[in-house]
């Protein structure tokens, strides 16, 4: 990877993939800083300087700091109202700074913006979210599209667009949808419980049939995600992992992948008698990613 003379500001680098971004983003650029929240990271990850910083005083910060890159990974869901304060306006706070400052916006979205009737979906398919987590993250997608298209307003270029449409902009905005962020070893936030069970140190786990997904490789979006830091693409991305899997598959490979019996800590169950508004199919069209990304992405790994 090129190592750029510019500066990387990383939103959430005390989160999951905020963490594994962190050491590529530090090799990329000459100067990376991430901001953190309530968890301040034990120590510095190489090469970053840390900052703490509410997700409303982000704005101030890119002002100050004039980054080249903002990389927004920061997102919060536990409750409707935390969803729209951090996620639907925080990022509103952010794209308007960038905006304002001509610092390129890298933002991370979900593949949970669209409804799960009709995947697998491509960059262009309409979002339709189905639960509240989903619905805040579209509408920040729609407040990134808006906030660029409108500074780009009386450039000569096209506004906000995909690469497929014709030539990028100079700067501007990415919106990267990924799907389930995945590493078997060490296990990432959701991979872990799975094992714990598989081990028989929790409780057996239920993982639906019939609910679908892309998993990416942590190492494989972070890559992506400095790539496009680097890049001069704009628009929408979808980048996600090439194989669709239900969560009780993604389960089945986990077993597999440890040497474990799947059926000693695993049980097949339905999403459609949870009871819960839950996505059925979000699997993702990687098509565009496989045109305009020289970093690979790749399959779950076997054993
Ligand atoms: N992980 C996945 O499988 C996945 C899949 C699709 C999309 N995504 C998207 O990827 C992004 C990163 O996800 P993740 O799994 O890394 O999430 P995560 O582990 O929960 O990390 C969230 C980050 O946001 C920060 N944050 C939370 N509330 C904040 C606030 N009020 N002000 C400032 N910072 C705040 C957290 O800081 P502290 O921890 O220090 O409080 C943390 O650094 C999110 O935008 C998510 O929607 C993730």
């Amino acid at each position: 990877m090129e190592r750029s003379a510019r500066k990387l500001l990383i939103t959430g680098v005390s989160g999951y993939v905020g963490r594994a971004v962190a050491p590529p983003a530090a090799a990329a650029f000459a100067s990376v800083t991430g901001t953190y929240h309530r968890h301040a990271p034990a120590a510095s990850p190489e090469g970053v300087t840390l900052t703490p910083a509410a997700i409303e005083e982000i704005p101030a910060l890119i002002r100050a700091l004039r980054p080249d890159v903002v990389l927004h990974t920061a997102a919060a869901w536990r409750t409707e109202e935390e969803a729209r304060a951090v996620i639907v306006e925080g990022t509103r706070g952010i794209a308007l700074a960038c905006a304002e400052t001509g610092v390129r916006l890298v933002h991370l979205s979900t593949d949970l913006v669209f409804d799960g009737e009709r995947g697998p979906y491509a960059e262009d398919d309409p979002p339709a979210p189905v639960n509240f987590y989903g619905a805040a993250k579209a509408e920040a997608e729609r407040i990134v599209a808006e906030v660029f298209s409108r500074a780009d307003e009386g450039r000569p270029s096209t506004p906000f667009h995909s690469a497929q449409d014709g030539p990028a902009l100079p700067r501007g905005a990415v919106i990267v949808r990924t799907s389930l962020v995945t590493c078997f070893d060490p296990p990432d936030p959701r991979t872990a419980p799975v094992l714990a069970a598989l081990r028989g140190e929790a409780a057996a786990v239920t993982l639906f049939t019939d609910e679908y997904r892309c998993p990416v490789r942590t190492e494989d979006l972070a890559a992506a995600l400095i790539e496009l830091a680097q890049s001069d693409f704009a628009g929408v991305l979808h980048v996600a992992g090439p194989e669709r899997l239900s969560r009780y598959e993604l389960g089945l490979r986990i077993a597999a992948y440890y040497g474990l019996n799947p059926a000693a800590g695993i049980r097949p169950g339905l999403s459609s008698d949870s009871g819960m508004a839950r996505p059925r199919d979000c699997s993702l069209r990687i098509d565009l990613a496989r045109r305009v990304l020289r970093a690979s992405l790749h399959p779950l790994p076997k054993p």
